[in-house]
């Protein structure tokens, strides 16, 4: 197989399937939520999570000035909610009231922790930080927030009853439907047992 090369990088979907994220937040009386594909675990102690979100964002605004955020991992059937937060911006709609979105505050955090979600993370803002036309901010996870019955007993997401929402990039999306145990220890084992 010849691959293709390209330097010119304009949109680049190649990264994906990824998790479709809702990030929440709230300043005062206002509330948003918007959709993230650009987020990921950082470290486990303390524990950190990043997101990234440009500062066009009217949650980039809200993220600053609370210091706060929720980021809520979502189920397939959500899809439509997600692509409608993400259709419009909170400096014109009030999400919540629009959409009908069920939430209550975090037990950490005053931002919105949304009703469907399987999990949620209440972040605290510990650094900021600019790369190219986004923002990472650093959260640190101060409460999750979990559906038990979505989550076997290692804490993970059971694929025989949930379906997660993924991202494929533009407006299309998907989902896992299956998962494999791959043992490490035992994979490399076999390897290093046969080499002379
Ligand atoms: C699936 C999906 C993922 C997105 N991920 C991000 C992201 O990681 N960071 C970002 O800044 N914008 C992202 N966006 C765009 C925002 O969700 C969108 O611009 C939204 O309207 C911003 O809302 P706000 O202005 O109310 O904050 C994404 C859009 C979609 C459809």
């Amino acid at each position: 197989m010849s691959k293709i090369v390209k330097t010119q990088i304009d949109q680049f979907y190649f990264h994906y399937p990824s998790s479709a994220t809702v990030v929440t937040t709230r300043a005062g009386d206002k509330a948003n939520a918007m959709a993230v594909a650009w987020h990921t675990a950082m470290s486990h102690h303390p524990p950190y999570y990043m997101v990234s979100i440009s500062p066009k964002r009217f949650s980039h605004q809200l993220i600053t000035q609370s210091g706060e955020f929720v980021v809520n991992f979502m189920p397939a059937e959500m899809g439509a909610l997600i692509a409608r937060v993400a259709a419009c911006s909170g400096k014109d709609v009030d999400k919540f009231r629009a959409f009908g979105i069920e939430a209550s505050p975090g037990a950490k955090v005053g931002a919105p922790v949304l009703k469907d979600a399987l999990a949620s993370y209440e972040c605290k803002v510990i650094a900021r930080h600019t790369y190219g036309d986004h923002d990472l901010f650093m959260g640190e996870i101060l409460a999750v927030q979990y559906e038990p019955s979505a989550y076997n007993e290692g804490m993970m997401l059971d694929l025989d009853s949930q379906r997660p929402i993924l991202y494929m990039g533009g407006d299309y999306y998907s989902t896992a439907n299956g998962q494999r145990y791959l043992d490490r220890a035992k994979l490399l084992e076999e390897v290093m047992a046969s080499r002379p």
